[in-house]
């Protein structure tokens, strides 16, 4: 894994920002994977600015989310598909039919999550995947485990997620306890992966991911078999580097 060492949150911002834009001039119509979460919110701005100065156009861009809280419909103000409206995509001209979130109201969940893989295939696979990381090491929402899961699936989300997602929700029994997330093998089928991290509380989970046994306890550490993946990071989260 390459690690791109920021002094800053901004200039790692920019600097993911800088690698995302070449995939897209690169290949017009790329498929990008997306992530939610604070770290990414930069780059999102950061895209969204050279969006509107037409240095960078999404026109045929393709973009496919990694996961979405069960129970929760588009428009909530906490699903991931509002929160991907609101960040990104209602600042670019990319065509919201060519943007996909996974469905966390379906009534068949397993069915969804079959159908979010054929997508994946039938869009030719995800050219780069943007991560952040959890606090436990977390990539999408596959959870720390006894194994690493493959495809898109269900999970239960573990206490420190509950805990570190309960700022965005009034009372604490309102944070959805479950979610839909790609697996590790999507994940791993991408063609470049892009990970951001940021900020002194994440540096454990960097340390383990980078230099830690490739485990499914530590979801991010099968990163360091990814063939094309760079990690962006600031100084805070390679301080127990
Ligand atoms: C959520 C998302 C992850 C994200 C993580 C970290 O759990 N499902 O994709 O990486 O949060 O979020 P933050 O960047 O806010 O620390």
């Amino acid at each position: 894994m390459r690690i791109i060492k920021a002094k800053t949150y901004e200039e790692m911002s920019l600097a993911a920002a800088d690698y995302i834009m070449a995939q897209i001039l690169w290949k017009q119509d790329s498929v990008l994977g997306l992530a939610t979460g604070s770290t990414p919110i930069g780059v999102y701005n950061e895209l969204a600015e050279r969006n509107r100065q037409r240095r960078l156009d999404f026109a045929q861009v393709r973009t496919v989310n990694l996961d979405e809280y069960v129970g929760l419909t588009a428009d909530h103000p906490q699903s991931y598909a509002r929160f991907m409206r609101e960040n990104l995509f209602d600042h670019l001209n990319i065509k919201p039919e060519n943007t996909h979130i996974p469905n966390g109201v379906a009534t068949n969940i397993d069915a969804e999550c079959a159908a979010y893989d054929a997508l994946i295939q039938g869009l030719g696979g995800v050219d780069l995947q943007l991560l952040g990381v959890g606090h436990n090491g977390h990539i999408g929402f596959n959870e720390p485990d006894a194994a690493f899961p493959l495809g898109t699936h269900q999970v239960t989300l573990t206490e420190s997620t509950l805990q570190a997602n309960q700022r965005f929700f009034e009372r604490p029994e309102d944070v959805p306890t479950k979610a839909l997330t790609m697996g590790i093998r999507d994940i791993m089928q991408a063609k470049r992966v892009v990970i951001v991290a940021s900020g002194s509380d994440k540096a454990a989970a960097v340390k383990d991911m980078l230099a830690g046994p490739i485990v499914p306890q530590m979801p991010a550490s099968i990163l360091q078999i990814h063939p094309n993946c760079v990690l962006f990071a600031d100084e805070a989260a390679l301080s127990q580097m």
